[in-house]
Protein backbone atom coordinates (compact mmCIF):
# COMPACT_ATOMS: atom_id res chain seq x y z
CA UNK A 1 0.00 0.00 0.00
CA UNK A 2 1.66 3.54 -0.57
CA UNK A 3 1.37 6.22 1.39
CA UNK A 4 -0.75 8.82 -0.51
CA UNK A 5 -4.00 5.83 -0.64
CA UNK A 6 -3.79 4.64 2.78
CA UNK A 7 -6.56 6.37 5.25
CA UNK A 8 -4.89 7.31 8.96
CA UNK A 9 -6.23 9.45 11.62
CA UNK A 10 -7.75 9.22 15.18
CA UNK A 11 -9.00 5.87 16.03
CA UNK A 12 -10.18 6.55 19.21
CA UNK A 13 -10.56 9.31 21.94
CA UNK A 14 -10.68 9.65 25.70
CA UNK A 15 -11.52 12.33 27.75
CA UNK A 16 -10.33 12.71 31.71
CA UNK A 17 -10.05 15.76 33.90
CA UNK A 18 -9.16 16.93 38.14
CA UNK A 19 -12.36 15.94 40.17
CA UNK A 20 -12.76 18.64 41.88
CA UNK A 21 -14.51 21.79 40.02
CA UNK A 22 -14.41 25.92 41.52
CA UNK A 23 -17.40 27.80 40.12
CA UNK A 24 -16.00 30.99 38.49
CA UNK A 25 -18.77 33.12 40.44
CA UNK A 26 -16.22 32.44 43.52
CA UNK A 27 -13.38 33.67 41.79
CA UNK A 28 -15.54 36.99 40.25
CA UNK A 29 -16.77 37.53 43.85
CA UNK A 30 -13.30 37.45 45.38
CA UNK A 31 -12.40 39.67 42.57
CA UNK A 32 -15.17 41.93 42.80
CA UNK A 33 -16.44 42.03 39.78
CA UNK A 34 -19.56 40.69 38.01
CA UNK A 35 -19.59 36.96 37.22
CA UNK A 36 -21.40 37.34 33.62
CA UNK A 37 -17.48 38.78 32.90
CA UNK A 38 -16.25 35.34 33.36
CA UNK A 39 -19.25 33.17 32.25
CA UNK A 40 -20.06 35.76 28.96
CA UNK A 41 -17.26 37.57 28.48
CA UNK A 42 -14.64 35.06 28.61
CA UNK A 43 -16.81 32.01 28.01
CA UNK A 44 -16.05 30.09 30.91
CA UNK A 45 -18.67 29.13 33.24
CA UNK A 46 -16.12 26.79 35.86
CA UNK A 47 -12.58 25.52 36.00
CA UNK A 48 -11.03 21.92 36.98
CA UNK A 49 -8.89 21.69 39.82
CA UNK A 50 -6.58 18.67 40.93
CA UNK A 51 -6.75 17.39 44.17
CA UNK A 52 -3.46 17.58 46.16
CA UNK A 53 -2.35 13.78 44.99
CA UNK A 54 -3.49 14.48 40.88
CA UNK A 55 -1.00 15.71 38.25
CA UNK A 56 -0.62 15.56 34.33
CA UNK A 57 0.30 11.94 34.74
CA UNK A 58 -2.75 10.96 36.96
CA UNK A 59 -4.88 12.79 34.51
CA UNK A 60 -2.72 11.39 31.18
CA UNK A 61 -3.08 8.07 32.70
CA UNK A 62 -6.56 8.12 33.64
CA UNK A 63 -7.48 9.32 30.00
CA UNK A 64 -5.05 6.38 28.50
CA UNK A 65 -6.53 3.38 30.56
CA UNK A 66 -9.84 3.66 28.69
CA UNK A 67 -7.99 3.26 25.60
CA UNK A 68 -6.26 0.39 26.52
CA UNK A 69 -9.40 -1.05 27.66
CA UNK A 70 -11.14 -1.16 24.88
CA UNK A 71 -7.70 -1.47 22.53
CA UNK A 72 -4.91 -3.55 24.33
CA UNK A 73 -1.38 -2.38 24.38
CA UNK A 74 -0.70 -4.97 22.04
CA UNK A 75 1.02 -3.15 18.79
CA UNK A 76 1.60 0.27 20.51
CA UNK A 77 5.29 0.78 19.48
CA UNK A 78 5.54 4.69 20.23
CA UNK A 79 3.91 6.44 23.17
CA UNK A 80 4.03 10.33 23.20
CA UNK A 81 3.12 12.63 26.05
CA UNK A 82 2.50 16.48 24.72
CA UNK A 83 2.41 18.70 27.87
CA UNK A 84 3.17 22.31 28.77
CA UNK A 85 3.01 21.78 32.88
CA UNK A 86 5.93 19.04 32.56
CA UNK A 87 6.48 17.35 35.72
CA UNK A 88 10.53 16.71 35.02
CA UNK A 89 13.27 18.42 32.99
CA UNK A 90 14.55 15.47 31.70
CA UNK A 91 11.89 12.21 31.93
CA UNK A 92 8.90 11.91 29.73
CA UNK A 93 5.75 12.12 31.57
CA UNK A 94 4.90 9.18 29.64
CA UNK A 95 7.26 6.67 31.14
CA UNK A 96 5.14 7.34 34.36
CA UNK A 97 2.11 6.31 32.35
CA UNK A 98 3.55 3.32 30.36
CA UNK A 99 4.56 2.32 33.89
CA UNK A 100 1.14 2.48 35.22
CA UNK A 101 -0.65 1.17 32.67
CA UNK A 102 1.78 -1.52 32.73
CA UNK A 103 2.82 -1.51 29.04
CA UNK A 104 5.24 -3.73 27.08
CA UNK A 105 8.85 -2.50 26.99
CA UNK A 106 9.36 -2.47 23.46
CA UNK A 107 8.11 1.25 22.98
CA UNK A 108 9.55 4.36 22.34
CA UNK A 109 8.15 6.66 24.89
CA UNK A 110 8.93 10.88 24.84
CA UNK A 111 7.42 14.02 25.76
CA UNK A 112 6.71 16.89 23.60
CA UNK A 113 6.89 20.18 24.31
CA UNK A 114 5.75 24.15 22.33
CA UNK A 115 2.93 25.38 24.68
CA UNK A 116 -0.42 24.33 23.64
CA UNK A 117 0.52 23.32 20.12
CA UNK A 118 2.45 20.20 21.06
CA UNK A 119 -0.49 17.40 21.05
CA UNK A 120 -0.45 18.65 17.17
CA UNK A 121 2.60 18.09 16.55
CA UNK A 122 2.02 14.56 18.13
CA UNK A 123 -0.50 14.08 15.96
CA UNK A 124 1.45 14.84 12.69
CA UNK A 125 4.38 12.49 13.89
CA UNK A 126 1.61 10.01 14.75
CA UNK A 127 0.12 10.37 11.27
CA UNK A 128 4.24 10.13 9.70
CA UNK A 129 4.77 6.65 11.97
CA UNK A 130 1.55 4.92 10.74
CA UNK A 131 2.28 5.92 6.89
CA UNK A 132 5.21 4.88 6.85
CA UNK A 133 4.36 1.08 8.34
CA UNK A 134 0.52 0.74 8.66
CA UNK A 135 0.98 -1.97 11.63
CA UNK A 136 2.07 0.98 13.98
CA UNK A 137 -0.27 2.16 16.48
CA UNK A 138 0.73 5.34 18.58
CA UNK A 139 -0.43 6.48 22.00
CA UNK A 140 -0.85 10.27 22.24
CA UNK A 141 -1.44 11.59 25.01
CA UNK A 142 -1.88 15.47 26.19
CA UNK A 143 -2.19 16.72 29.60
CA UNK A 144 -1.96 19.76 31.50
CA UNK A 145 -2.96 22.11 34.47
CA UNK A 146 -3.10 25.78 33.53
CA UNK A 147 -1.60 27.80 36.18
CA UNK A 148 -1.39 31.59 36.43
CA UNK A 149 -0.55 33.45 39.28
CA UNK A 150 -3.24 34.69 42.09
CA UNK A 151 -4.76 37.36 41.88
CA UNK A 152 -3.60 37.97 37.98
CA UNK A 153 -5.56 38.53 34.98
CA UNK A 154 -5.13 35.17 33.43
CA UNK A 155 -6.17 33.49 36.90
CA UNK A 156 -9.86 32.88 35.89
CA UNK A 157 -8.65 30.62 32.50
CA UNK A 158 -7.11 28.32 34.73
CA UNK A 159 -8.26 24.25 34.05
CA UNK A 160 -6.76 21.08 33.79
CA UNK A 161 -7.98 18.02 31.64
CA UNK A 162 -6.82 15.14 29.46
CA UNK A 163 -7.40 13.54 26.27
CA UNK A 164 -5.60 10.44 25.02
CA UNK A 165 -5.98 9.35 21.06
CA UNK A 166 -4.96 6.07 19.13
CA UNK A 167 -3.34 7.03 15.70
CA UNK A 168 -3.79 4.07 13.36
CA UNK A 169 -4.33 3.05 9.70
CA UNK A 170 -8.22 2.81 8.67
CA UNK A 171 -9.42 5.32 11.86
CA UNK A 172 -12.81 4.89 13.19
CA UNK A 173 -13.10 8.51 14.51
CA UNK A 174 -11.59 11.06 12.16
CA UNK A 175 -9.33 10.98 9.44
CA UNK A 176 -6.36 13.05 8.95
CA UNK A 177 -5.83 15.10 5.59
CA UNK A 178 -2.71 15.61 4.47
CA UNK A 179 -2.68 19.49 3.74
CA UNK A 180 -1.68 21.70 6.73
CA UNK A 181 -0.93 25.11 7.53
CA UNK A 182 1.69 26.22 9.34
CA UNK A 183 2.67 29.49 11.40
CA UNK A 184 5.52 30.17 13.68
CA UNK A 185 6.99 33.56 15.08
CA UNK A 186 9.36 34.39 17.97
CA UNK A 187 7.81 36.17 20.45
CA UNK A 188 6.48 36.85 23.90
CA UNK A 189 2.86 36.52 24.22
CA UNK A 190 2.82 33.58 26.77
CA UNK A 191 5.44 31.48 28.59
CA UNK A 192 6.69 29.57 31.64
CA UNK A 193 10.53 30.51 33.16
CA UNK A 194 11.69 27.29 34.68
CA UNK A 195 11.86 29.11 37.85
CA UNK A 196 7.85 29.29 37.43
CA UNK A 197 5.28 26.94 38.35
CA UNK A 198 2.47 29.14 36.98
CA UNK A 199 2.76 31.05 33.55
CA UNK A 200 3.43 34.67 32.69
CA UNK A 201 1.43 35.91 30.12
CA UNK A 202 1.02 39.41 28.06
CA UNK A 203 -3.10 38.93 27.78
CA UNK A 204 -4.12 41.05 25.07
CA UNK A 205 -1.11 41.03 22.61
CA UNK A 206 -1.82 36.99 23.35
CA UNK A 207 -4.78 37.11 22.04
CA UNK A 208 -3.53 39.19 18.92
CA UNK A 209 -1.26 37.12 18.40
CA UNK A 210 -3.31 34.28 17.99
CA UNK A 211 -5.62 35.51 15.50
CA UNK A 212 -2.50 36.70 13.41
CA UNK A 213 -1.38 33.06 13.75
CA UNK A 214 -4.94 31.82 12.29
CA UNK A 215 -4.30 34.23 9.52
CA UNK A 216 -1.02 33.14 8.76
CA UNK A 217 -1.49 29.15 9.12
CA UNK A 218 -4.77 29.52 7.05
CA UNK A 219 -2.83 31.36 4.20
CA UNK A 220 -0.58 28.70 4.07
CA UNK A 221 -2.87 25.99 4.29
CA UNK A 222 -5.06 27.64 1.08
CA UNK A 223 -1.82 27.85 -0.83
CA UNK A 224 -0.56 24.39 -0.11
CA UNK A 225 -4.10 23.13 -2.19
CA UNK A 226 -6.02 23.38 0.86
CA UNK A 227 -10.19 23.37 0.80
CA UNK A 228 -12.11 26.37 0.38
CA UNK A 229 -13.64 27.74 4.03
CA UNK A 230 -17.18 26.48 1.94
CA UNK A 231 -16.16 22.73 1.87
CA UNK A 232 -14.88 22.77 5.79
CA UNK A 233 -18.64 22.04 7.86
CA UNK A 234 -17.24 22.53 11.27
CA UNK A 235 -14.66 24.18 12.98
CA UNK A 236 -12.62 23.08 16.11
CA UNK A 237 -9.94 25.68 17.82
CA UNK A 238 -7.26 26.06 20.70
CA UNK A 239 -9.83 27.28 23.68
CA UNK A 240 -7.37 29.02 26.28
CA UNK A 241 -11.33 30.08 26.84
CA UNK A 242 -14.36 29.30 24.60
CA UNK A 243 -14.67 33.08 23.92
CA UNK A 244 -11.52 32.85 22.06
CA UNK A 245 -12.62 30.92 19.92
CA UNK A 246 -15.51 32.32 18.88
CA UNK A 247 -13.14 35.66 18.32
CA UNK A 248 -11.15 33.07 16.14
CA UNK A 249 -14.12 32.08 13.95
CA UNK A 250 -15.45 35.40 13.34
CA UNK A 251 -11.80 36.33 12.11
CA UNK A 252 -11.50 33.14 10.28
CA UNK A 253 -15.18 33.73 8.24
CA UNK A 254 -13.78 37.28 7.56
CA UNK A 255 -11.13 36.48 5.95
CA UNK A 256 -12.02 33.81 4.17
CA UNK A 257 -15.18 36.09 2.65
CA UNK A 258 -17.82 33.77 3.67
CA UNK A 259 -20.51 36.30 4.45
CA UNK A 260 -22.18 34.13 7.18
CA UNK A 261 -24.54 35.78 10.14
CA UNK A 262 -24.12 34.69 13.56
CA UNK A 263 -25.97 32.31 14.08
CA UNK A 264 -24.32 30.49 10.99
CA UNK A 265 -21.05 31.48 12.40
CA UNK A 266 -22.04 29.65 15.80
CA UNK A 267 -24.11 26.21 14.43
CA UNK A 268 -19.84 25.83 13.28
CA UNK A 269 -18.39 25.57 16.49
CA UNK A 270 -20.86 25.82 19.32
CA UNK A 271 -20.83 22.01 19.87
CA UNK A 272 -17.36 22.22 20.00
CA UNK A 273 -17.27 24.98 23.50
CA UNK A 274 -19.06 23.01 26.06
CA UNK A 275 -16.72 20.66 27.69
CA UNK A 276 -13.69 23.28 27.52
CA UNK A 277 -16.16 25.85 29.24
CA UNK A 278 -16.30 23.78 32.50
CA UNK A 279 -12.89 22.65 32.38
CA UNK A 280 -10.68 25.19 31.79
CA UNK A 281 -7.96 26.02 29.58
CA UNK A 282 -6.71 22.84 29.42
CA UNK A 283 -3.58 23.97 27.08
CA UNK A 284 -2.37 21.08 24.62
CA UNK A 285 -5.44 18.83 25.84
CA UNK A 286 -7.99 21.70 24.69
CA UNK A 287 -8.22 21.54 20.96
CA UNK A 288 -8.34 17.64 21.49
CA UNK A 289 -11.22 18.25 24.35
CA UNK A 290 -12.58 20.38 21.80
CA UNK A 291 -12.91 17.64 19.27
CA UNK A 292 -14.60 15.31 21.80
CA UNK A 293 -17.13 17.86 22.99
CA UNK A 294 -17.79 18.86 18.64
CA UNK A 295 -18.19 15.07 18.41
CA UNK A 296 -20.61 14.11 21.69
CA UNK A 297 -22.59 17.66 21.82
CA UNK A 298 -23.16 18.56 17.95
CA UNK A 299 -27.03 16.76 16.85
CA UNK A 300 -26.33 16.74 13.38
CA UNK A 301 -25.05 13.44 11.76
CA UNK A 302 -21.39 14.61 11.34
CA UNK A 303 -20.85 11.45 9.30
CA UNK A 304 -18.69 12.53 6.18
CA UNK A 305 -18.16 15.97 7.37
CA UNK A 306 -15.08 18.01 7.24
CA UNK A 307 -13.59 19.42 10.53
CA UNK A 308 -11.33 22.40 10.12
CA UNK A 309 -8.61 22.31 13.01
CA UNK A 310 -6.58 25.21 14.44
CA UNK A 311 -4.34 24.70 16.79
CA UNK A 312 -2.37 27.29 18.79
CA UNK A 313 0.79 27.38 21.02
CA UNK A 314 2.05 30.45 22.39
CA UNK A 315 5.88 31.28 21.69
CA UNK A 316 4.30 30.54 18.87
CA UNK A 317 3.70 27.45 16.42
CA UNK A 318 0.73 26.96 14.53
CA UNK A 319 -1.35 24.98 12.56
CA UNK A 320 -4.53 24.72 10.29
CA UNK A 321 -5.53 21.38 9.07
CA UNK A 322 -8.46 18.96 8.60
CA UNK A 323 -10.27 15.65 9.14
CA UNK A 324 -13.09 13.50 8.31
CA UNK A 325 -15.52 12.08 10.50
CA UNK A 326 -15.97 8.56 10.05
CA UNK A 327 -18.88 6.75 9.86
CA UNK A 328 -20.38 4.84 13.00
CA UNK A 329 -18.09 7.62 15.13
CA UNK A 330 -20.89 7.76 17.83
CA UNK A 331 -20.08 4.07 18.68
CA UNK A 332 -16.61 5.12 19.65
CA UNK A 333 -17.67 7.95 22.07
CA UNK A 334 -17.49 7.28 25.94
CA UNK A 335 -20.97 9.40 26.23
CA UNK A 336 -22.26 9.22 29.29
CA UNK A 337 -18.62 8.70 31.20
CA UNK A 338 -16.84 11.83 29.69
CA UNK A 339 -20.65 13.80 31.14
CA UNK A 340 -19.79 11.61 34.50
CA UNK A 341 -16.04 12.78 34.59
CA UNK A 342 -17.59 16.38 34.40
CA UNK A 343 -20.92 16.03 37.13
CA UNK A 344 -19.10 14.11 39.34
CA UNK A 345 -15.80 16.65 40.43
CA UNK A 346 -16.41 18.20 43.95
CA UNK A 347 -17.39 21.46 44.05
CA UNK A 348 -14.62 23.10 46.09
CA UNK A 349 -14.60 26.25 48.12
CA UNK A 350 -12.15 29.23 47.25
CA UNK A 351 -10.22 29.11 50.41
CA UNK A 352 -9.35 25.44 49.81
CA UNK A 353 -8.98 26.36 45.89
CA UNK A 354 -6.21 29.08 47.64
CA UNK A 355 -4.61 26.62 49.54
CA UNK A 356 -4.02 23.96 47.25
CA UNK A 357 -2.69 26.73 44.10
CA UNK A 358 -0.16 27.92 46.69
CA UNK A 359 0.86 24.40 48.01
CA UNK A 360 2.43 23.70 44.42
CA UNK A 361 5.24 26.28 45.17
CA UNK A 362 5.53 25.22 48.79
CA UNK A 363 7.78 21.95 48.41
CA UNK A 364 11.35 22.01 47.04
CA UNK A 365 13.69 19.38 47.12
CA UNK A 366 12.01 17.87 50.07
CA UNK A 367 10.54 14.58 50.86
CA UNK A 368 6.85 14.48 51.15
CA UNK A 369 3.87 12.64 50.91
CA UNK A 370 0.72 14.04 49.50
CA UNK A 371 -2.86 13.15 51.35
CA UNK A 372 -4.66 10.51 49.71
CA UNK A 373 -7.79 12.44 47.70
CA UNK A 374 -8.21 11.70 44.69
CA UNK A 375 -11.76 9.07 43.65
CA UNK A 376 -9.10 8.44 40.61
CA UNK A 377 -7.76 5.71 39.84
CA UNK A 378 -4.09 6.51 39.49
CA UNK A 379 -2.46 8.82 42.54
CA UNK A 380 0.59 11.38 42.95
CA UNK A 381 1.68 9.74 46.22
CA UNK A 382 4.73 12.11 46.54
CA UNK A 383 8.04 12.37 46.27
CA UNK A 384 11.16 10.53 47.83
CA UNK A 385 14.78 11.33 47.17
CA UNK A 386 14.01 13.45 44.36
CA UNK A 387 11.94 11.04 42.61
CA UNK A 388 8.04 11.26 42.01
CA UNK A 389 5.89 8.27 43.62
CA UNK A 390 2.74 7.44 41.29
CA UNK A 391 0.17 4.49 42.37
CA UNK A 392 -2.97 2.50 41.46
CA UNK A 393 -5.41 3.21 43.93
CA UNK A 394 -8.29 0.93 45.31
CA UNK A 395 -10.78 2.82 42.42
CA UNK A 396 -8.13 1.29 39.57
N1 LIG B 1 -20.71 40.84 31.27
C1 LIG B 1 -20.35 40.31 30.08
N2 LIG B 1 -19.12 40.51 29.51
C2 LIG B 1 -18.22 41.24 30.20
C3 LIG B 1 -18.53 41.82 31.44
C4 LIG B 1 -19.84 41.60 31.98
N3 LIG B 1 -20.21 42.10 33.17
N4 LIG B 1 -17.44 42.49 31.87
C5 LIG B 1 -16.47 42.33 30.93
N5 LIG B 1 -16.94 41.58 29.91
C6 LIG B 1 -16.24 41.12 28.71
C7 LIG B 1 -15.36 42.15 28.04
O1 LIG B 1 -16.09 43.02 27.21
C8 LIG B 1 -14.41 41.25 27.28
O2 LIG B 1 -15.06 40.77 26.12
P1 LIG B 1 -14.45 41.08 24.64
O3 LIG B 1 -13.02 40.60 24.65
O4 LIG B 1 -15.30 40.27 23.73
O5 LIG B 1 -14.57 42.54 24.48
C9 LIG B 1 -14.24 40.04 28.20
O6 LIG B 1 -15.33 40.11 29.12
C10 LIG B 1 -12.94 40.02 28.96
O7 LIG B 1 -12.78 41.27 29.58
P2 LIG B 1 -11.33 41.96 29.64
O8 LIG B 1 -10.65 41.90 28.30
O9 LIG B 1 -11.48 43.28 30.30
O10 LIG B 1 -10.63 40.93 30.64
P3 LIG B 1 -9.19 40.97 31.28
O11 LIG B 1 -8.42 42.16 30.86
O12 LIG B 1 -9.37 40.76 32.74
O13 LIG B 1 -8.41 39.69 30.69
C11 LIG B 1 -7.73 37.85 29.35
C12 LIG B 1 -8.93 38.72 29.81
C13 LIG B 1 -6.75 38.72 28.54
C14 LIG B 1 -8.28 36.73 28.47
C15 LIG B 1 -7.00 37.29 30.60
O14 LIG B 1 -7.86 36.45 31.31
C16 LIG B 1 -5.73 36.54 30.27
O15 LIG B 1 -4.66 37.12 30.19
N6 LIG B 1 -5.80 35.17 30.07
C17 LIG B 1 -4.64 34.36 29.75
C18 LIG B 1 -4.13 34.59 28.33
C19 LIG B 1 -4.89 33.84 27.27
O16 LIG B 1 -5.68 32.96 27.53
N7 LIG B 1 -4.62 34.23 26.01
C20 LIG B 1 -5.26 33.59 24.88
C21 LIG B 1 -4.36 33.58 23.65
S1 LIG B 1 -2.81 32.76 24.02
C22 LIG B 1 -3.19 31.09 23.96
O17 LIG B 1 -4.18 30.69 23.41
C23 LIG B 1 -2.27 30.13 24.63
C24 LIG B 1 -2.86 29.73 25.93
O18 LIG B 1 -3.53 28.71 26.03
C25 LIG B 1 -2.63 30.59 27.08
Amino acid sequence: MTGSALRVGIHDLAFATAHQVLDLGALAEHNGVDANKYYIGIGQTEMSVPAADEDIVTMGAQAAAQILERHGADGIRTLLFATESGIDQSKSAGVFVHSLLGMGENCRVVELKQACYSATAALQFALGIVARDPREKVLVIASDVARYALDSSGEPTQGAAAVAFLVTADPALVEIEPVTGLYTDDIADFWRPNYLSTALVDGKFSLAAYLRSLEGAWSEYRDRGGVGFDQIDRFCYHQPFTKMAVKAHDRLVTIAGAGLDREARRAQLDASLEMNRRTGNSYTASIYVGLLSLLEHDDADLAGRRIGFFSYGSGSVSEFFTGVVQPGYRAVLRVDADARALDDRAPIGFPRYRRLHQDVDAVAGEDYATAVETPGPFRFAGVSEHVRRYERTTHA
